[in-house]
Order: C-alpha cells, then structure tokens, then sequence
C-alpha cells in the first residue's frame, strides 16, 4: 500500500488486487490511530451469501486494528457459505430463514431481538440481500453499518457492478454507510474508488471491489462507532 500527499489531502492506495484503488477517508496505518471506544464493540453481523466481508470483519478484530469482537451472526439462507464461515470461525451464528415468516418487519424484530439477547452494539449489514425496515432500523439507529459495492449514489440496488459496466463508466468502487429508510442511502462513512480496467469482466471488476470492501468496512464501523458514542 502507498500513501501520498495531494496538498491538504493525504490518500492510501492500495494496488494489491490488480488497478491502483484509493479510499477516503483512509484509516490510520498505525492501529493506535483508529477511534478507540470506550470498551471493546459488541458487533452483529448479517449475511445472505459468501460472508467473506464478515471474514473479513472478524480478521480486523482478531490481532487487527479493530477494537471489537464479532459475538453474532445472522444468516437468512440455510445453504449460504457465510454460516460455514462462522463455525469455521467459531461464531455463534443464527439462522432466521425470511421465507418462514410473512412480513419484513418478522423478520427484522427477530434479527434486532437477537442481537439485543446478545448485547450487539454495531450491526453491520455485510452481504444482507433483503431490504430493512424501520424496525430494525429504528432498533440500531446510526449504528446500522451497510456496505454496497459502488460510488454511492451511483447504482443503487441489485447489480452495482453490472450497472457500472453497463452504463461504461472508468471508476467505480464502494461505499460504507450507515442505513437509512432509503435503500443504498444513508450517511457515507468511507468509499473507495476502483479503476474498471479494459477487459474487465463482471468478475474481475467485482472482485477488485471485494477486495477494496474488505479494507473499508473496519474502518467504516470503527467511526461509526466513534459517532454514536459522541452521540449527544
Ligand atoms: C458485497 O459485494 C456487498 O457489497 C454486497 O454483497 C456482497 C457480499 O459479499 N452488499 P460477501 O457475502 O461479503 O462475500
């Protein structure tokens, strides 16, 4: 990773993965700059499919920068990797499967009870393919992290890589922000910004974005947590 200085601004690239990424804002590279909270973050995660942005959470926890422990996971998909994630990780994951419940809000009390059983403070929506409402939101106001893979506000919704193709722009990127009742909306926490790259594909693109998510998100929850412990 590099680090340079544009007059007032410093940014951190990071060209691991393949096109040089840039995030802002960047997080401390020394741990000791991060915002410390009070005690160690109880985080809750949710996750539909991979959970390799909840892997990757818990990685920043375990001997990372992150001052948290991840104590729950919530799954909605009986079949999705993120579970086997969590036993691999030894995490105590729940399963509440949305087709055996009615309505949205079933399901978000089920999920904001249990992390309430468990004394979640930040809950991070890493991967969660169902749209929230106002009950889970209001449960885990300006403490409900979401990560979405584009420039927010640019291609909101389902397929952010494939609308950034589709629509050929030369930058894209992702986006960590608190959940508001608008779908992909909500205050901006951290972005970066990916190069598209002649000959990218849908999964080459998408996983230059993966990899940039899985360096924002800590930090993304660690101001979060910051902001809503300065909370008035
Ligand atoms: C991520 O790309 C995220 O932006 C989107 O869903 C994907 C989840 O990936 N909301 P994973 O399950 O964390 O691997």
């Amino acid at each position: 990773m590099e680090r340079w200085d544009m007059g007032a601004m410093t940014a951190s690239t990071d060209a691991s993965e393949g096109g040089a990424a840039i995030q802002w804002p960047m997080a401390p590279s020394d741990t000791d700059g991060w915002p410390r909270a009070q005690r160690p973050l109880r985080l809750g995660v949710m996750a539909s499919g991979q959970g390799s942005n909840f892997e990757a959470l818990v990685r920043a926890c375990r001997g990372g920068p992150l001052q948290a422990e991840v104590v729950q996971l919530v799954v909605n998909n009986p079949a999705c990797r993120a579970r086997e994630r969590a036993e691999r990780l030894g995490i105590a994951c729940r399963l509440l499967d949305h087709r055996e419940l009615r309505v949205r809000e079933e399901l978000d009390h089920a999920v904001a009870t249990c992390f309430a059983e468990r004394a979640v403070d930040v809950v991070v929506m890493a991967g969660w393919m169902r749209i929230v409402t106002p009950v889970l939101i209001g449960a885990y106001a300006s403490r409900l992290v979401n990560i979405h893979p584009s420039l927010l506000p640019s291609f909101r919704g389902l397929d952010a890589v494939g609308q950034a193709l589709a629509a050929g722009v030369t930058i894209t990127g992702c986006t960590a922000h608190l959940v508001e009742e608008v779908v992909d909306a909500g205050p901006i926490l951290v972005q970066a910004a990916v190069p598209v790259l002649s000959g990218d594909d849908h999964a080459s693109l998408a996983a230059r974005i993966q990899a940039q998510e899985h360096r924002i998100l800590p930090y993304a929850v660690a101001l979060a947590a910051a902001r809503w412990e300065q909370r008035p």
